[in-house]
């Protein structure tokens, strides 16, 4: 991994940050398009945070993980991957069954490696799954963005509140305040295969729900075989969950099974080809 390396940015810029204190842009670094981050705010906070996640990203290979291909103290530069977001996808309109299992798939087989890894990613939602090439299937997805994750080598907690998950994707263990539990990672992947289904997350007033003040859901989408998986996915009692993202991806192979969809030749936790 280079050192110190200098990124030229491209004209055709636009900021793309949700995170305070950090501005991203495409940029060219050695002749070839990257995804940079660059910290701009100069407290101690903003700083541990975004060295934290380029500790996190540093330390993951995986076929369906951005990679990182360098970083220095202010930037962390990934490879840039062309086709947008899954969100921009699903504002095209909802997705089949085939292809939201698909998606789902491919983001739980990169949980699972994350777990095995001692990382939850407790951010993911469409926005923060890009699909390569805009191609709704497993082997497109990449899963980005490990700004709120945790990671069990990294004992201290520097999230303490400063940036909130996203109240539709978030687990309600994690509204309040607790950390680095995989299961809440398996809720949050349970409503992104709602969204990919219905085109919108279960509940209208999230906040309500994990407040515990609203209990309404929305109709499970999609055909039936799917629906014990993701009535499981989305209970507020954790140990109602699936017990692993292995456990969940299998309950998801056996219901595209049941659907009459192809067994997907995802990589095995035990056979990762990084280079894919
Ligand atoms: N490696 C990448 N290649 C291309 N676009 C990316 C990449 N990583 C992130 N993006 C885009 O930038 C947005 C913000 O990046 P993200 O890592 O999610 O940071 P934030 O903390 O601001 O949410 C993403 O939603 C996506 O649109
Ligand atoms: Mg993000």
């Amino acid at each position: 991994m280079q050192e110190y390396p200098t990124t030229q940015p491209l004209t055709d810029r636009a900021p793309l940050a949700e995170q305070p204190g950090v501005y991203s842009e495409s940029a060219l670094w050695y002749g070839r398009r990257v995804f940079v981050k660059t910290l701009v705010a100069d407290d101690p906070d903003s700083l541990a945070r975004f060295q934290h996640e380029g500790r996190v990203a540093a330390s993951l290979r995986h076929p369906l993980v951005a990679s990182l291909l360098a970083l220095t103290p202010t930037q962390l530069i990934f490879e840039f991957i062309e086709g947008g977001t899954l969100r921009e996808r699903l504002e095209c309109g909802p997705l089949g069954e085939a292809e939201a299992t698909e998606v789902a798939a491919g983001v739980l087989n990169a949980v699972e490696y994350l777990h095995s890894a001692g990382v939850t990613h407790h951010d993911l939602k469409p926005e923060n799954v890009m699909l390569l090439g805009g191609q709704p299937g497993w082997q497109s997805v990449r899963v980005i963005d490990f700004g709120m994750s945790h990671s069990r080598s990294l004992p201290l907690d520097i999230h303490s509140g400063t940036r909130m998950g996203t109240p539709h994707f978030m687990a309600p263990e994690q509204f309040l305040g607790v950390r680095g539990d995989p299961r809440s990672d398996l809720y949050s992947v349970g409503v992104l295969l709602f969204d990919c289904l219905a085109g919108h997350p279960p509940y209208e007033d999230a906040l309500g729900w994990l407040a515990g003040i609203r209990e309404r859901r929305e109709a499970l989408p999609g055909p039936e075989p799917l629906h014990p998986l993701i009535r499981s996915a989305l209970s507020r009692d954790r140990s109602e969950r699936p017990l692993s993202a292995a456990r969940m991806a299998a309950d998801l192979r056996a219901a595209r099974q049941a659907l009459g969809l192809p067994d997907l030749p995802l990589p095995r936790p035990d056979n990762l080809d990084a280079s894919a």
